[in-house]
């Protein structure tokens, strides 16, 4: 895998229904370790398609770079879930992806983005802090009841 030299070799689209498998692994290998694999290729499938929900890429040429999933209702969007792959870590992927859905959100008049990130995720803790993202508060065994998670919210037109 190349590396990028700048966050330029990066663009961003709409997935495609042929991404939902490396999506889906994507998941399970960076985000649900230790915790059954609950978004496999059938749910992603499912967000690609469904009309309130977006799942954005970060390709290098045809490569997957990352993704991220936003689900919108009237009042909030959930981000459901945000990866980007190691060797592209530390470029603005991750920042350009939220930035992005946080820009479709407003454009749909929806300005509340909240999400859950695994209490012991310290560093997306850290990246959505960086984001202008606070941390709500702790749910318990929000995980398979078994790991907690941190609600944090971005009040966009506070923002
Ligand atoms: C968390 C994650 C999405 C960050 O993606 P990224 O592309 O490396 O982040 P960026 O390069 O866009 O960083 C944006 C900002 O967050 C900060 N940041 C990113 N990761 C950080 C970390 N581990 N600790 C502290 N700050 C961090 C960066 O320094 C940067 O700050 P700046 O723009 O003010 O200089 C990525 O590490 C990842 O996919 N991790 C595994 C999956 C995961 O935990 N997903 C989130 C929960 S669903």
């Amino acid at each position: 895998m190349e590396i990028p030299k700048t966050i330029a070799d990066v663009t961003l689209g709409l997935a495609r229904p042929s991404d939902a498998t490396t999506i889906a692994r994507m998941s399970k290998r960076l985000i649900e370790v230790g915790l059954p694999w609950s978004w496999k290729p059938g749910r992603v499938a499912e967000h690609i398609r469904h009309r309130e929900s977006v799942v954005l890429t970060a390709r290098v040429g045809e490569e997957l770079a990352g993704f991220a999933i936003m689900q919108f209702s009237d009042k909030t969007a959930h981000l459901n879930l945000l990866a980007v792959e190691p060797t592209y870590e530390g470029l603005g992927v991750g920042r350009r992806l939220v930035e992005w859905l946080e820009e479709t959100a407003i454009t749909a008049g929806t300005f509340v983005i909240v999400l859950e990130v695994r209490a012991t995720n310290v560093g997306a803790r850290w990246f959505y802090r960086r984001l202008g993202y606070r941390e709500d508060r702790c749910i318990a065994g929000y995980y398979c009841r078994v790991e907690n998670a941190v609600r944090m919210v971005r009040d966009l037109k506070v923002a």
